[in-house]
């Protein structure tokens, strides 16, 4: 049974189901099938490097040859059943969430004759995910989208929640809008072509689901050998996260709240944005800004006298250290710099730097009151240079 779980997000009217498990590729065709028998149409934006690794899964999943050759919807079948699925390769890499290829999308769906009750499939991670879910969500003024993340982190966070959007020259994820999945399909057996670097960055957003909000979950995190995309515990630990990550969007579904909510997802995200955006995009991977980002969160909850202890951050320094994630800065960035990128934060409010911290391990809170001086210090405990 590929299939090992089936969560619900009770979304009000336009919930949806995240099928998990393994070799889900024949469900997936059978989903798709169905839904063209019901006379909608599907078109499909696949990741380059999935496009290239992934033969099997797409051939069996899209009904069709993969010899996707980059911008033309492939038109040769593979044989019996209808006509394959047409799909447009999106280049790998964060460049791709642009106006460029949001266009291009537009296009492609155009081409392929998707009306208003067609559907737009994302396979590949968050830059795929985000940049089709937006173009689902503009195109004819919205149709329908199942998501097939293909990274860790995407199988975690950025499918599940229907957040999508693109990167403009002012800043990351500028434009965008809200836009559920119809369905999330998360096959684990793609993460087997994963960079390993990419697979532990996603590890990081793994972690901080286990610090925000579930100390049993970090205990059998700790407890649990080094995971990899073989691992059998992966299952029930990617359902874990993506049902926090449904329960939050729940309670929160625009980040509205005006403490906690949604909010929370982005524990060590202040300090993250930060890091990413003055050490250069790509310089860290952002699971990697990520992991610094949640060290930096527990120091600050330490000194802000909450219940975090120093033994605390030891097993989270040496959780981060099994994945071989980063618990400091690799090379000193300007502190002036950093701060100022932290107050440009599209999470600060009213001027003020909006913080998420820990009152404890598996209990995060967001928290406005940061003494100025204290940010500093973290960073220069983590290795940024001042002047
Ligand atoms: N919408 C949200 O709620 C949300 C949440 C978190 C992050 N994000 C966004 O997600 C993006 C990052 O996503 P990501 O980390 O998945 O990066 P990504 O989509 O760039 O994928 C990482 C790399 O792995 C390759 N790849 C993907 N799947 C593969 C596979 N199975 N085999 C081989 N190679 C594969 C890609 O080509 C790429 O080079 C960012 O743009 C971020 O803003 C969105």
């Amino acid at each position: 049974m590929p299939i090992d779980e089936t969560l619900q997000v009770e979304l009000a009217g336009r919930g949806y189901p995240i099928h998990i498990g393994r070799d889900l590729e024949q469900d997936l065709h059978g989903k798709l099938e169905a839904l063209r028998a019901s006379g909608k149409q599907v078109a499909a934006l696949v990741d380059a490097s999935v496009a290239e690794h992934q033969n099997r899964f797409l051939s069996a999943a899209l009904g069709q040859k993969n010899d996707m050759a980059g911008a033309q919807p492939l038109s040769e079948g593979a044989g019996g059943g209808s006509a394959p699925i047409p799909s447009l390769a999106i280049p790998s890499g964060e460049t791709s969430k642009s106006v460029g290829q949001l266009s291009r999308a537009w296009d492609f769906l155009a081409a392929s004759g998707l009306d208003r009750g067609g559907a737009v499939l994302a396979i590949g991670g968050g830059v795929t995910g985000d940049l089709a879910g937006f173009a689902a969500a503009s195109y004819l003024r919205g149709v329908d989208f199942v998501q097939v993340p293909t990274t860790l982190l995407a199988m975690v966070d950025s499918s599940v929640g229907g957040k999508t959007g693109i990167n403009i020259a002012a800043g990351k994820n500028l434009v965008g809008a809200f836009h559920q999945p119809g369905a999330v399909f998360i096959d684990l057996n793609l993460l087997r072509t994963l960079p390993p670097r990419q697979f532990a960055a996603g590890m990081a957003e793994v972690i901080k689901y286990g610090l925000l909000g579930d100390r049993r979950f970090l205990e059998q995190l700790i407890e649990t050998s080094r995971l990899d995309p073989t691992h059998p515990e992966l299952v029930a630990v990617v359902a874990h996260c993506c049902r926090m990550k449904a329960e939050v969007v729940l309670a929160d579904e625009r980040e509205t709240a005006g403490s906690g909510g949604r909010a929370l997802l982005n524990l060590g995200h202040t300090f993250a944005h930060a890091i990413e955006q003055v050490a250069g995009y790509g310089a860290y991977l952002h699971g990697e800004a990520v992991a610094i980002g949640l060290v930096l969160a527990a120091r600050l909850s330490m000194r802000m006298g909450h219940a975090v202890t120093a033994k605390d951050l030891q097993r989270l320094l040496d959780l981060l250290a099994r994945y071989e994630l980063p618990r400091r800065l690799h090379a000193p960035l300007p502190l002036e710099s950093l701060l100022s990128a932290m107050q440009r934060d599209k999470k600060t409010r009213a001027g003020k730097l909006r913080f998420v911290v820990l009152r404890s391990p598996g209990n995060a809170v967001t928290a406005d009151d940061i003494p100025p001086g204290l940010a500093a210090e973290l960073w220069l405990e983590a290795g940024a240079r001042q002047g």
